[in-house]
């Protein structure tokens, strides 16, 4: 058997060296690879292999290393790398001394171990061994069994999921994201005790509450990115995990930045500018050199004075033997904004009378009157909430045409001396009614509440469903028209038996019901989340629409840091859907556990009575109402993985879940680690787009007609 290097993918120049003997013995070098090894992207005939030298010695020169490739783990014979028994692999300073090789010329289903040598002065320093395994060749009928991961915070938190992985005999795993956490412990989302991660270049990164006991920082400089990788991979599990299976991986917003879409980040809800094209450059760049993915296209060698988006493009698709195309999407570096934005004026006007009766027969119940400021009382409030502005936390030029009537009576009732008297209620009865940002659940000036998070969802829908139209589509969209082109594409030309959508953020609607609590303006439905799909959901509509003509598509899904499974469609026909199984985060703050924390750090939400206790019982919310019929499955307190077992008939996914509070500690040696895992297992059978649970041994089919499983 010979496998043959043809080119050192993405990191530098292909080795022109060759084998440059083997004198000497080789010593334990895994000192000088601290980061370990890892491979990925595994193809029937191709693999990714990684690695990073570090060596105090190398000061500011390029490293030589050489890879060795061995069909068994003590390397008793080496497989020929074009020809010769070792291949030079280049590892650049300015790539921080990553290497990577794109080895070809493989057997398809076949395990390889592999190993890179650092030589020295004083000897020849061999790396940790890694071992990978190629993918089926396109007519192979094998089974399959693969884990999909995602979200994996470092701050204060252990990968105990991964310990527990490592014992399971996979395939491969996919990362939908998340793998890095850019933030040192942001309180509202993190936690800020035990192991954490900090920044040597603190004067490159940004500094949040700089100066006090609660200072954290984000990464920035290329510096700070690439130390979070190393000291992610500082934990054994992880470059467990990595030396021994290989990984397809995405990202999602923490590669580069919380709740990002483009080089956007949303730390400051809209008080400033937070586009950087810059640094969302350095943190594509640390990801590409500490990850060990290709790229979409033969001949990509990376640039990283490339700006971006030019930088990289890594959507790209995998072919698994006869049953399995998988399809890696990214829903990050193309997207638009979110509809609201954060710095969105509760009181702005964002659908007049006229345009609300063009749409519908009868003005909606939440309309509400309005004005136009410039001119309503000869321009006597717009005067007052001008001068107000600084007080009430808002900027000026939002006073402008046509605000929210009760709004603007509520600010005026603020103030000390408004010099104008409140709107009379008969005045409010002879004005136009509309909708304005608050109606859509925006009710501070800056804030993620209201533009992100809890959205009220029928006013919502009919604006973003308004706005789509008349942007000819443009608005909602996740992928930009070139990728999403692309995934539709293959999706539909894909002839195996599953087409997986290797997804990043949530598909199905994630909806609670509020009509009947009991203080206004909290008495709606919500979505919990429009950073994800429900943020764009007439796109979702359409993108849903055209997978559900194809057979066996499921959507593998990470980022929301919650178990679940349903079958998202589109938004008039519920018929049309695909299955959707939504894997928890590793180790990252549950889906519960950040809501109770962000009701915590929202001024006015933590003000209501019950809100807290809402976030808690957020389960209860989504699936005890029907409100959420496509969600058959909701677990938003657990962490963990799937694994997923497939062949011509069936895809069984098996959801591993333990408490959130096992993540705090270190169990990854734990004898009993098996055992604060406990698993659920779904089902898909092919030719059925019908979502299956296993209960009390017997497979149920979740029917939202009913609510159950039947
Ligand atoms: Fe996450």
């Amino acid at each position: 058997m010979t496998a043959s290097v043809a080119t050192v993918s993405g990191l530098g120049p292909a080795g022109c060296g060759k084998d440059d003997g083997d004198e000497g013995p080789l010593l334990d070098g895994a000192a000088y690879f601290p980061q370990s090894v890892a491979s990925g992207d595994p193809r029937a005939e191709s693999v990714i292999l990684w690695t990073r030298v570090e060596d105090p010695e190398l000061a500011d020169s390029d490293a030589e290393l050489q890879l060795e490739l061995s069909a068994d783990p003590e390397f008793t014979s080496l497989l020929e790398l074009e020809g010769e028994a070792r291949t030079v692999v280049p590892a650049q300073a300015q790539f921080d001394r990553c290497a990577k090789a794109k080895v070809r010329g493989l057997e398809p289903a076949t395990t390889y171990y592999y190993r890179f040598i650092h030589t020295r002065a004083d000897g020849r320093y061999v790396s940790p061994v890694g071992r990978t395994k190629t993918a089926p060749a396109a007519d192979s009928d094998a089974k399959l069994r693969f884990a999909y991961v995602s979200c994996q915070d470092f701050n204060g938190r252990y990968y105990n999921a991964y310990a527990h992985m490592a014992t399971m005999d996979l395939d491969f795993i996919v990362h939908l994201g998340d793998y890095i956490y850019e933030t040192t412990g942001d309180p509202t989302f993190q936690k800020t005790s035990g192991r954490a991660t900090t920044f040597t270049d603190k004067a490159g990164a940004i500094g949040f509450k700089v100066g006090t006991d609660k200072e954290y920082y984000a990464a920035s400089s290329l510096s700070n990115y690439r130390e979070l990788y190393r000291t992610y991979r500082s934990d054994a599990a992880l470059r467990k995990i990595h030396e021994t299976v290989p990984m397809i991986c995405t990202w999602d917003d923490h590669e580069f930045s919380d709740d990002a879409h483009g080089a956007n980040a949303t730390y400051f809800d809209g008080r400033e500018d937070e586009s950087d094209p810059d640094r969302r450059r350095r943190a594509n760049q640390a990801w590409f050199e500490y990850m060990p993915v290709d790229y979409q296209t033969e001949d990509f060698e990376y640039d990283p004075e490339q700006a971006f988006p030019g930088d990289i493009q890594i959507y790209r698709d995998f072919t698994f033997g006869k049953h399995v195309r998988l399809v890696m999407t990214d829903l990050r570096s193309h997207r638009t904004d979110h509809l609201i934005p954060e710095q969105a004026f509760p009181g702005t006007v964002v659908l007049t009378e006229a345009e609300l009766l063009a749409e519908l027969s009868e003005l909606p119940e939440a309309a509400s009157p309005y004005i136009d400021v410039d001119t309503f009382a000869g321009g006597a409030y717009k005067t007052a909430l001008v001068a107000a502005a600084s007080e009430l936390d808002f900027d000026p030029a939002v006073i402008t045409g046509n605000l929210d009537a009760v709004h603007v009576n509520n600010l005026i009732a603020k103030l000390a001396d408004p010099g104008v008297a409140a709107i009379s209620d008969a005045e409010l009865m002879t004005l136009e009614r509309g909708l304005a940002y608050r109606q859509l659940g925006k009710l501070g000036n800056y804030a993620a509440i209201g533009s992100r998070y809890l959205v009220v969802k029928d006013t919502f829908d009919l604006w973003a469903r308004i706005n789509y139209k008349k942007s000819g589509g443009k608005t909602q969209d996740a992928m930009g028209a070139e990728q999403q082109q692309w995934f539709l594409d293959t999706m539909k030309g894909a002839k195996e038996t599953w087409k997986l959508w290797g997804n990043e953020y949530c598909l199905v609607p994630l909806v609670i019901d509020l009509t009947n609590f009991p203080i206004a303006p909290f008495n709606h439905k919500f979505y919990m989340n429009v950073d994800q799909w429900d943020g764009m959901r007439d796109r979702r509509s359409e993108i849903l629409g055209e997978l559900s003509q194809l057979q066996n598509v499921v959507a593998l899904t990470g980022d929301i840091h919650a178990f679940y499974a349903g079958v998202p469609g589109t938004n008039d026909d519920p018929s049309k859907h695909i299955v959707e199984l939504v894997g928890s985060g590793i180790s990252s703050g549950t889906f519960a556990t950040m809501l109770v924390l962000q009701v915590a750090a929202d001024p006015i939400l933590s003000a209501t009575p019950g809100a807290s206790d809402l976030a808690g019982n957020i389960d209860q919310l989504f699936r005890g109402t029907g409100t959420n019929r496509h969600l058959a499955h909701a677990d938003s307190t657990r962490n963990g993985f799937v694994t997923v077992e497939l062949d011509g008939a069936e895809l069984v996914a098996t959801y591993h879940a333990t408490e959130e509070a096992n993540t705090f500690v270190d169990l990854t040696t734990s004898a009993d680690l098996a055992s604060k895992f406990t698993t659920e297992r779904f089902k898909v059978e092919v030719g059925k787009p019908d979502l299956l649970k296993e209960i009390n041994g017997a497979w149920k089919r979740w029917d939202p007609a009913s609510n159950d499983y039947v």
